[in-house]
């Protein structure tokens, strides 16, 4: 049996019980992390904690533990479900008080989190690509906020698995955003594009490994927006998250991306990001 933590205890996932005042069931309020664990080691904590935190700011929750105490917690909980590969899910919510839209005033915050096993990315999407359809972006303006309030995302998502593709990219103001639960990279002419850090992208923690690889080695990348032109006319297309890596896009929107399999660009990345993962999970 799976065990989770709940508010400083760690206890069979069956038994894990929350109220139903919590303003995370009533109002969606609270915030989430999606870590990634290889061989029992959690993979870019660090990142990970940061973004925590700059969630619970911009929610304006006080961070119930400290980056120590997490980490403690974290390796507790890889430890009780056995170690290898697991993909964990933390989620700190506001609590539970009355509904209501105002802040309560001293309320516990709800701190959850849970393993699951973590698949191993399907050989077919890297050897093939993935297909992605493009949508309108309906989701809020502080997308930088990693908030459980998932509904837009859960639409957009589910609209492309209805059209037969893996992923929707999202499009603000005639712009590439990212995607329903990735960020996004185009390639033009041997440049990797993906949007700049603001309020309209989650910051994604795979996204920083990706530009410090291609920093790294010296393959030119620009935080820089793209249109939906751009992207249309695009060499290749690319996502990228935590659980499911860097993952080429060669079909959009029912049409072929450049010649219709993962471009080069993509696979030299892939590799650096492949040897990273091992490098990391030996000395981290
Ligand atoms: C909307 C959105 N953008 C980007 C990402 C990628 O973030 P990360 O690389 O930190 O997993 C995710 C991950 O779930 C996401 O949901």
């Amino acid at each position: 049996m799976k065990e989770v933590y709940l508010n400083g205890d760690f206890l069979p996932e069956i038994e894990a019980k929350v109220s139903v005042f919590d303003r995370g069931f009533l109002l969606g309020d609270g915030v989430y992390e999606v870590i990634p664990v290889y061989d029992g080691r959690s993979f870019q904590l660090r990142g990970h904690l940061e973004r925590l935190q700059s969630s619970l700011d911009g929610v304006r929750m006080k961070n119930p533990l400290t980056n120590a105490e997490w980490q403690a917690m974290i390796e507790q909980l890889i430890e009780r479900n056995d170690g290898g590969n697991q993909s964990l899910y933390l989620q700190v919510t506001r609590g539970a008080a009355p509904r209501d839209h105002l802040f309560p005033q001293g309320v516990t915050p709800t701190i959850f989190a849970m393993s699951n096993l973590l698949h191993p990315v399907e050989e077919k999407y890297k050897k093939h690509g993935i297909a992605a359809i493009t949508l309108p972006d309906i989701r809020w303006h502080n997308c930088n906020i990693k908030a459980i309030t998932l509904l837009p995302n859960s639409l957009l998502k589910q609209q492309a698995l209805e059209a037969g593709a893996q992923e929707a990219l999202l499009i603000r103001d005639g712009y590439l955003t990212e995607g329903a639960t990735s960020n996004a990279y185009v390639v033009i002419n041997g440049t990797i594009y993906t949007s700049p850090k603001d309020e309209k992208v989650l910051p994604g923690i795979t996204r920083e490994v990706v530009i410090a690889l291609a920093a790294k080695s010296g393959i030119p990348l620009l935080e820089q927006g793209v249109t939906l032109s751009d992207l249309k006319h695009a060499d290749e297309v690319w996502v990228s998250s935590s659980t499911k890596e860097v993952l080429p896009v060669t079909l959009l929107d029912g049409n072929k991306v450049g010649s219709g399999i993962p471009g080069p660009v993509w696979q030299q990345i892939d590799v650096l990001y492949q040897h990273y993962k091992k490098d990391v999970a030996t000395w981290h």
